[in-house]
């Protein structure tokens, strides 16, 4: 075991760095701002992310991660880079290796693009490991064990479905909803109901505060501005929680539709195993109120959701950089 390995979960929404025996020591979201006619990095992280649709003419916040895989490879080099240097800010001075997820069933190009961003942004060596896999043992679950676990991580711009048994992926699916295509949903349905023009900040914080895919919790609501689409003039609404659940509800469906695919491909022994340990609700989706109920009653199996949803990856890369067993299977 190398003293100076580190775990990167490059999301699409948020990048966490585990440092081996220091724990999570980066949480940023992904995304860098680059003055567009030099190439000079203005900002990453938190700090981009405020410039993101408020950038004067010359500078560009962009996010170099979509969909779970690397949209734009200059830019998402450049600030993996810097927050490399970051950590090296706080006292971890060598070149590390580094264990870096991967959505489950990417291509080899797409996993060859983010092997290349990473090693252009310090990495001495790194190996890749499925995000499914780091979640699940994040969550606590013993994915090494003759038992079948379920994990659910409804990320940024995906989410996967995956059913892991003797330490390996049995059947998988992935879909391009989340977090993304919520804020997508949510912005064309205040659109059309209210003809109000809202920006993703906005749009995000409407649904962190009252997103909901149960009918009895619909009853919040949340003031809005934006500039309506009739006057061109800036302008407030009020959503609440029955629109919102109304904007999402399509979006969830196609998550519904694979998570009961996956348990359709399962072995029936494996679904008897996840019927004892529950299904695991990881990823920012996961914390979308009554997710978890919902995806109960869709397919009367247990669900529960992974204590830190967000953190969950990158603990389980922790985990497997602390322990000596899940070391050397994940690091070769
Ligand atoms: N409390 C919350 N309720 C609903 N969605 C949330 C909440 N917190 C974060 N999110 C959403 O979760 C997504 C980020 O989840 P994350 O698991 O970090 O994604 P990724 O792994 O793709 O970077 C974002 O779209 C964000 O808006
Ligand atoms: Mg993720």
């Amino acid at each position: 075991m190398s003293k100076r390995d580190i775990g990167i979960d490059l999301g699409t929404a948020n990048t966490l760095i585990y440092i081996k025996t220091k724990g999570i020591i980066l949480n940023e979201p992904s995304v860098i701002a680059v003055a567009s006619d030099a190439d000079n990095i203005l900002a990453v992280g938190k700090a981009a992310k405020v410039m993101l649709e408020r950038t004067p003419l010359g500078v560009r916040a962009v996010r170099p991660v979509m969909r779970g895989s690397v949209s734009d490879y200059k830019s998402a080099s450049a600030m993996l880079s810097r927050f490399i240097k970051k950590i090296i800010k706080h006292g971890f001075s060598s070149k590390p290796r580094a264990l870096v997820c991967v959505p489950a069933g990417i291509t080899d190009v797409e996993k060859r693009a983010v092997s290349e961003v990473v090693s252009s942004s310090g990495i001495r060596k790194h190996f890749l490991i499925e995000e499914p896999m780091a979640a699940a043992i994040g969550a606590g679950l013993d994915v090494n064990a003759a038992s079948g676990c379920m994990v659910v991580d409804i990320g940024g711009g995906t989410t996967e479905v995956a059913v892991i048994s003797l330490g390996g992926i049995v059947t998988h699916k992935s879909v391009r909803c989340g977090g993304d295509s919520f804020n997508v949903a949510i912005n064309n349905y205040i659109r059309k109901k209210y003809n109000v023009l809202a920006g993703t900040h906005s749009i995000e914080n409407i649904k962190i505060e009252i997103a909901t895919v149960m009918d009895g919790d619909a009853s919040h609501r949340c003031q809005i501005s934006g500039r309506s689409s009739v006057s061109g003039m800036p302008c407030s609404c009020f959503v609440t929680g029955e629109d919102v659940k109304n904007a999402i509800m399509p979006e969830v469906h196609i998550i519904l539709e694979a998570v009961k695919s996956v348990i359709e491909e399962t072995p029936p022994e494996l679904c008897a195993d996840i019927l004892k340990s529950s299904v695991v609700l990881t990823g920012g989706g996961a914390l979308i109120n009554g997710m978890d109920r919902l995806i109960c009653d869709c397919t009367g199996m247990p669900v529960v959701i992974a204590d830190s949803p967000l953190e969950c990856v990158a603990l389980g890369l922790g985990k497997i950089i602390d322990n000596k067993t899940l070391n050397k299977k994940f690091f070769s």
